[in-house]
C-alpha cells in the first residue's frame, strides 16, 4: 500500500496490491479493498517465522509517483512481519471485547489508514478514530465516515474525543503504533484520564522496547530503502508498568 501526498493542489491517492486466488493480482482504490481481509489474502510465499526468510514480499506503489516506493518483505522483513502479527493481536482484542459489548464503543487514538474496522465489524459496533488534523482529512477522503464508523480530528492527548464518546454499552480504546511518539507523563496521565472517565472500559496499547526506543532517539536505526523509525522517547521497563499498575482505577497491566 502507498499514500503519497503527490504534486502541490493534486489529491492524495492510495491504492493497495493484493494477490487473490492462484494468481490474480489486484491494485484498487482503498476505500474498495478494506473488505479483503488479510488473512483471506493468498500470501506469496509460505509465513515463516526464522529470521533470514522473507514476509510478505511485494512493493509500495505510489500511484501518484508512479513509482514503487518500496519493498516490504526483503528490506523491511522484521517489520512488515511485526506490523501484520500486531494487527492481529489487537484484532483478536476487539472481537474478544464485541463478544461481550456487541453494542459497545472502540474508540482508535491515532488511527492512521488502518482498515480494521472493516476486518472485525460486526454491524452494531460504534467506531471513533482519533487523528491529527492533516491525517484526519485525509482518512476522511479516503474512508469517509458513516453513522457508526467516524474519525475526530484532535490529538489523543486532548480529553475533548472522549466526550464524543457513547459509554452506554462499554468502551474499548486502542492505541495502535502511537504512545511511543508521545512523552511517558503524557501517557501516564492519559490511562488516568481514561480509568476516570470510562470506568470499567479496556485500553490496548503496545510499546517497543526500551533499548529499542532509545536507539530511535539517537537515530540508530536506519532501513536499506532509507526509512527511519521516528524517535520514540520511552519504552516499556518493569518500573514503567509498576507505575500504570498504581494509577487510581487500572484493574490489570
Ligand atoms: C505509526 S502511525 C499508526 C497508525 C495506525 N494506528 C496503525 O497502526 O496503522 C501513528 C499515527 O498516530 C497519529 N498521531 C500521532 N500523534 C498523535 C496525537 N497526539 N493524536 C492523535 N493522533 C496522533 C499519526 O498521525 C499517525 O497516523
Amino acid at each position: 500500500m502507498s499514500v503519497s501526498a503527490g504534486p502541490e493542489g493534486a489529491a492524495p491517492y492510495v491504492e493497495v496490491s493484493s494477490v487473490v486466488g492462484r494468481r490474480e493480482r489486484r491494485r484498487r482504490p482503498l476505500l474498495d479493498s478494506v473488505s479483503v481481509r488479510f488473512e483471506d489474502a493468498r500470501p506469496v510465499r509460505p509465513f515463516r517465522w526464522p529470521p533470514g526468510g522473507r514476509y510478505f514480499p511485494g512493493w509500495y506503489w505510489a500511484a501518484t509517483t508512479r513509482q514503487h516506493a518500496q519493498r516490504f518483505g526483503t528490506d523491511n522483513r522484521w517489520w512488515a512481519r511485526g506490523m501484520a502479527v500486531r494487527a492481529r493481536c489487537y484484532d483478536r482484542e476487539v472481537r474478544a471485547f464485541l463478544a461481550r459489548h456487541p453494542r459497545g464503543a472502540v474508540v482508535c487514538l491515532g488511527e492512521g489508514l488502518e482498515t480494521q474496522f472493516w476486518r472485525v465489524d460486526n454491524g452494531t459496533v460504534q467506531w471513533l478514530g482519533v487523528e491529527l488534523a492533516d491525517s484526519a482529512a485525509l482518512r476522511r477522503r479516503l474512508l469517509p465516515d458513516t453513522d457508526r464508523r467516524r474519525t475526530l480530528t484532535g490529538s489523543l492527548l486532548d480529553e475533548r474525543w472522549m466526550r464524543e464518546v457513547d459509554a452506554s454499552d462499554g468502551v474499548l480504546v486502542l492505541a495502535q503504533g502511537v504512545l511511543m511518539y508521545v512523552a511517558w507523563d503524557r501517557v501516564r496521565a492519559l490511562v488516568e484520564a481514561c480509568t476516570a472517565r470510562f470506568p470499567g472500559a479496556g485500553l490496548v496499547f503496545d510499546t517497543p522496547p526500551a533499548w529499542f526506543a532509545a536507539g530511535t532517539v539517537r537515530g540508530r536505526f536506519r532501513y536499506p530503502a532509507g526509512y527511519r523509525p521516528p524517535p520514540m522517547p520511552w519504552g516499556m521497563t518493569p518500573a514503567r508498568l509498576r507505575e500504570l499498575r498504581a494509577c487510581p482505577g487500572v484493574a490489570t497491566a
